[in-house]
């Protein structure tokens, strides 16, 4: 069995980690919990037992097989490297080497066959790009993905725990009539919808939908797919929700592309027109599929080729921790 680390367990994505591992019963000889100095001592209930958190060090890896790394990208360059050169496998779940030709970027449903190409890192794709990817690719096994319209809307836990506490207090704070200052997003966050925080491009593209675009086309093995996102973020906790319009080269019959959704793993399709019942951010949140409906043709598209839809996930989950830990469980398998 594996001796595991998990770099920053004690944030929200090392927390998702915890429920992951727990549920899945993943064999684990040893688990080694890793934050920054603020959380060294600290105790966390992990798995059935009490565990204490160490500072993460250049010795922290000794003995480690697997190496999961939630704890930022500049952590990631500085010790991923170091935990390769100790002997484990690092699963990555920050953007910093996604792109890096010598590091598979795996979603488990869509090229788990990319797992055996690694030299010691694997990248888990940004959260947005898997939920969005999952649904199209079994589409894409049966009509050619042409082009991708997408817009977000993304849970406020997608920066982090920090943010999560901030959309709590600062909800709480205006319905008690006070005004949210700026603090972990550079608008206010309670009671507003605004463009991703992360940084622009020189094109006016965000940092985010440039990962959507980049990660999508690597995954797919496909560098001619059109992709065209747009990222917001939304005063919920948890869970993003996409709408999302996709264009193939052949036309698309939606109660067929329905079908094959319902038979995708990793996707559940809610789409009840009579009664109302779409997928949400709320039933999302928590669980482990990607949930997909509204399924329909697009009409602006010609050839009867588009069709439009809207997916819901769990970002820490299938978004994060459970991805990253479905590739671990394709390298002990
Ligand atoms: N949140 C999401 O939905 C999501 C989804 C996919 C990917 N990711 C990626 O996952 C990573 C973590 O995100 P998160 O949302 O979990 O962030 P978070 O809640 O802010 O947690 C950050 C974690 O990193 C640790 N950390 C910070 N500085 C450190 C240092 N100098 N040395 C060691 N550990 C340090 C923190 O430890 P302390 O508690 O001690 O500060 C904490 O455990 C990021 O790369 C993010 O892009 C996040």
């Amino acid at each position: 069995m594996p001796s595991v680390a998990i770099v920053g367990a004690t944030g929200a994505v090392g927390q998702a980690f915890e429920r992951v591992l727990h549920q899945r019963r993943f064999p684990a000889n040893e688990y080694r919990l890793l934050a920054s100095e603020r959380s060294a001592g600290q105790s966390v209930a992990w798995c059935g037992q009490d565990l204490t958190v160490s500072a993460l060090t250049h010795q922290s890896f000794a003995g480690i097989d697997i190496a999961f790394f939630s704890a930022g990208g500049s952590i990631s360059r500085e010790f991923a490297p170091v935990a390769v050169k100790a002997g484990a496998v690092v699963i990555d779940n920050s953007s910093a080497f996604r792109m890096d030709a010598d590091v598979p970027l795996i979603v488990p449903e869509i090229n788990p066959q990319a797992v055996s190409g690694h030299s010691g890192i694997i990248a888990n794709p940004n959260c947005s790009t898997i939920i969005m990817v999952l649904p199209i690719w079994p589409l894409h096994l049966t009509n050619t993905v042409r082009r991708v319209n997408v817009c977000t809307y993304q849970a406020a836990s997608g920066a982090g725990a920090r943010a999560l506490a901030e959309l709590e207090s600062q909800t709480r704070l205006v319905l008690e009539g006070g005004e949210p200052q700026p603090g972990v997003f550079p608008v206010p966050c309670a009671f507003n919808v605004f463009s991703h925080n992360s940084a622009l491009n020189e094109d006016g593209h965000n940092y985010e939908e440039s990962k959507m675009v980049a990660e999508t086309r690597k995954i797919f093995g496909n560098g001619s797919i059109g992709i065209a996102a747009t990222c917001m973020r939304v005063p919920v906790p948890r869970a993003h929700l996409e709408a999302v319009s996709v264009e193939f080269a052949d036309a698309i019959d939606p109660a067929a592309a329905r079908e094959t959704l319902e038979r995708a793993p990793g996707v559940r399709v809610i789409d009840d027109r009579q009664a109302g019942r779409f997928p949400t951010s709320r039933d999302a949140t928590g669980i482990d599929e990607v949930l997909v409906g509204r399924i329909r043709r697009d009409p602006s598209i010609p050839g009867d080729r588009g069709l439009q839809f809207i997916c819901a996930g769990d970002q820490l989950l299938k978004g994060a921790a459970l991805n990253a830990v479905q590739i671990a469980e394709l390298l002990i398998a």
